[in-house]
């Protein structure tokens, strides 16, 4: 039975619907990134879950139960939000023990000055400090106890805010954007840390981000949301090499996967900006089209090999393993801009204000219709039985898909 189910979820704030009707399945132990741009509902849907917002329709089940309407604290969930959240005047020590605290203990035996402690009491309290050296050590701020948030770094900080997320041991872990406060460095640092830990813990996790490298390097799987809906939800690989909806194309690779208008007049595929065929497609319905190809999947040659569609080179950037070739396809410098990646060498035969020639690699294009849903209904199967667009398998496994160059 899976985890968590979350069932055509809606939820407006007045008249802005922010929730469309989400529909997202979590396995046990799954560690899950809902990734989408600011604003298109991530918070809210983890409030939602949290039990801190209420929904307007649809279900929450974890483990088969509807959880509507339950209050959070009997979810058996913990929150790690952006801000951490952690009480100022407390110490360290004190901030990881409330959430034990409030839980084990009656407002009478939390007080301080109680003298005459019960034997129950005496062990529950054992027991708390006992949680707290654990969650510390788990990650590593067994030295920082005894100060205040005010003393510790943002990344330590944050830890305090995780390792108190844990310590009761929650079934299921809502992480929003619990890493934007730290610099590049101890992101990723802190990134590796909370996946050890999940792993460690087995617990399930709904972790929220706009960012992609967290989500593709986090994620056992990726829920991509645009404008309150789930667009497309699979590995990190699924989504970068078969994006079932062109804003998932959009959002997955750096740079970012290059488009270009396209009409498709009796299966072939023709580049509105030149013209050119770039594919066979039967079965693709006579109209507008939008036509993707990552960087890595368009070749870039000097000369014109008689089948090549000329750009404008626009710009050269060298990254030391590898070159970005930014250019123009069409109408001169004025056309469709796109990036190809290219090895230096080759980037090196290219000049800036000259033209150069494209080959778009059939078996890596991605063809999407009008809506920017993918042409190829194939798509949504899973990856190792997907055939091409195009009628040609073209990539027998999540592998990269096989380059396989053919001529307009
Ligand atoms: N309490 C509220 N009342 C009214 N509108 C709200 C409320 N909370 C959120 N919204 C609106 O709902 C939309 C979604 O907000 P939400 O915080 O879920 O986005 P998000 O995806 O988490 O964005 P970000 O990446 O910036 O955190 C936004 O347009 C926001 O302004
Ligand atoms: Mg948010």
């Amino acid at each position: 039975m899976a985890h968590i189910e979350i069932r055509n979820l809606e939820k407006s704030f007045g008249d802005t619907p922010v929730l469309r009707g989400i529909d997202l399945t979590i396995e046990r132990g799954e560690f899950i990134a809902v990734l989408g741009p600011s604003g298109c509902g991530k918070s809210t849907l983890l409030r939602i879950v949290a039990g801190l917002e209420a929904h307007d329709r649809g279900h929450i089940l974890m483990d088969g139960r509807v959880v509507d309407g339950l209050a959070p604290k009997t979810r058996d969930v913990a929150v790690v939000f952006q801000s951490y959240a952690l009480y100022p005047h407390m110490t360290v020590a004190q901030n990881l023990a409330l959430p034990l605290v409030m839980r084990d203990l009656t407002r009478a035996e939390r007080l301080p000055f109680v003298r005459y402690l019960s034997g129950r009491v005496r062990r529950t309290r054992a027991d708390i400090r006992d949680g707290v050296a654990r969650a510390a050590s788990l990650v590593k701020i067994e030295g920082l106890l005894d100060r205040k948030p005010a003393q510790l770094s943002g990344g330590q900080r944050q830890r305090v805010a995780l390792a108190r997320a844990l310590i009761r041991k929650p079934s299921l872990f809502l992480l929003d954007e619990p890493l934007s406060n730290l610099d590049a460095t101890l992101r990723a640092s802190t990134r590796a840390e909370i996946v050890q830990l999940q792993r460690t813990l087995g617990t399930t996790a709904i972790y929220v981000t706009h960012d992609q490298t967290e989500a593709m390097t986090m994620a056992d799987r990726i829920a991509i949301m645009i404008e309150g809906r789930i667009v497309q939800v699979g590995t990190a690989r699924e989504i970068y090499h078969r994006p079932t909806d062109v804003r998932a194309a959009l959002f997955i690779g750096t740079p970012k996967m290059n488009l270009f208008d396209g009409t498709a007049d009796n299966g072939a595929i023709r580049l509105a900006a030149t013209g050119a065929v770039v594919v066979q497609a039967t079965g693709a319905r006579n109209g507008p089209v939008q036509i993707g190809i990552r960087p890595e999947h368009m070749v870039l040659v000097p000369e014109d090999p008689g089948d090549g569609i000329p750009v404008a080179t626009t710009h050269r950037e060298f990254l030391g393993s590898e070159a970005l070739v930014h250019v123009a396809v069409g109408d001169g410098t004025q056309g469709t801009p796109a990036v190809a990646r290219l090895d230096p060498d080759t980037a090196d035969t290219m000049t800036v204000g000259r033209t150069a020639y494209a080959r778009f690699r059939p078996g890596a294009l991605h063809l999407f219709d009008g809506e920017g849903k993918c042409l190829d209904p194939d798509r949504h199967r899973p990856l190792s039985r997907i055939p091409s667009a195009f009628g040609q398998e073209d990539g027998a496994s999540d592998a990269q898909p096989v380059p396989r160059i053919v001529g307009g």
